[in-house]
């Protein structure tokens, strides 16, 4: 269904095509500049002061580049990485299990931490700060909390709400980044990578036209980079021409800006059920038929960022940008506003 494209792209990545094409050095990691070149530096100066690094948070939309980070930054530490995510940490015992499991120096990957619970969140403030764990063993009258010493080691959390991080936990990460969409050039040179790897034959250019319509988002660009490359073997000669591109993107109902098909229907459905906004997320996602998160995470940031939306107190608002992406006239200025007071 061409219209969940994205959100399918983003929300199921394809674990194969990600294996083969995350580079693994900060010198393989096109764009993000600061960020990285601060990364950088705390590797080094850890490195040579012989310590672990301190914990580091990263956040920003999905397919950004913040688990890639996670594993370079392990790497060049030469430490071992451990990987789990919020959700599938279920109860205490398990983040202790994780915990105790370490040994110094490794790294500790918590993937969507924001959706840790916040009974299992509150072992991590010692166990971050500290490096201990306390834990309470037997039950009823006999139970009693016991302090556990850890290894030195390092968590990095990745999130894409970091507004939903407590307080607490934030500011046990002394190191915070954050991610930010890329610019189409340096899309460009990571599917320009990416053909390299997957021995694609492209122009420039038409790496150019993926990177373009890829939403500032490499996964994004590499799965088009393979829908296009299919398109490029059937109907073409196999080799990726801008106009080769355009077509299968246009085939794929991905428009000139990148937007596809739920996007349009998000702007259209502001505009006409609701009469441009403003309207709360909850009720535009019963419109569109979408899950409100998917709306948050997925599609609503990159709108905000392109000037298609914002969001005001009281709820989203179509921009003058939307309408005109749609050919909808904007609503006369109604009597009684502003206009009339003079
Ligand atoms: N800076 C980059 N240079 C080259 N390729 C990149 C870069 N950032 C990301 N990628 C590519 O995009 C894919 C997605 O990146 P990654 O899995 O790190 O995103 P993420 O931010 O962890 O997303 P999510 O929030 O969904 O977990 C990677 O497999 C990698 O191939
Ligand atoms: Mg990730």
């Amino acid at each position: 269904m061409a219209e969940r494209l994205i959100a399918d792209v983003l929300n199921q990545p394809d674990a194969a095509l990600e294996m083969t094409l995350r580079p693994s050095l900060f010198s393989e990691f096109v764009g993000q500049a600061k960020v990285k070149e601060r990364l950088e530096i705390t590797v080094q100066a850890a490195k040579q002061r012989g310590e672990a690094i301190d914990h580091v948070l990263l956040n920003g939309p999905p397919g950004l580049g913040k688990t890639t980070l996670a594993m370079i930054i392990a790497k060049a530490m030469g430490a071992n990485l451990k990987s789990t995510s919020g959700p599938t940490i279920e109860k205490a015992g398990d983040l202790a299990g994780l915990l105790t499991n370490l040994e110094a120096g490794e790294v500790l990957f918590i993937d969507e931490i924001h959706r840790l619970q916040k009974t299992i969140e509150e072992y991590l403030y010692p166990a971050m700060e500290d490096f201990k764990l306390d834990i309470i063993i037997d039950q009823g009258p006999n139970a009693r909390s016991v302090r556990l010493n850890l290894p030195r080691f390092t968590l990095i959390g990745a999130t894409t709400r970091s507004g939903l991080l407590t307080a607490p936990l934030l500011t046990r990460f002394a190191v915070r980044e954050r991610l930010d969409y890329y610019q189409a050039v340096e899309l460009q040179q990571i599917v320009l990578r990416s053909s390299r790897l997957l021995n694609i034959e492209i122009e420039p250019s038409g790496a150019m036209e993926i990177a373009r319509r890829s939403r500032g988002t490499p996964r994004i660009a590499n799965n088009l980079l393979r829908r296009v490359r299919d398109y490029a073997q059937v109907k073409a000669d196999g080799r990726i021409t801008p106009a080769v591109a355009d077509k299968a993107l246009a085939m794929l109902e991905i428009d000139q800006n990148g937007l596809d098909e739920m996007d349009k229907r998000i702007l259209e459905s502001i505009i006409v059920k609701f009469g441009g906004g403003p309207v709360g997320i909850s009720s535009l996602a019963v419109a569109v038929g979408e899950e409100p998160d998917t709306l948050e995470e997925v599609y609503e940031p990159y709108l905000i960022m392109e000037g298609y939306l914002k969001r005001t107190p009281q709820g989203r608002v179509a921009t003058e940008l939307s309408y005109r992406k749609l050919g909808i006239k904007a609503a006369e200025e109604k009597p009684g506003k502003q206009s009339d007071l003079f």
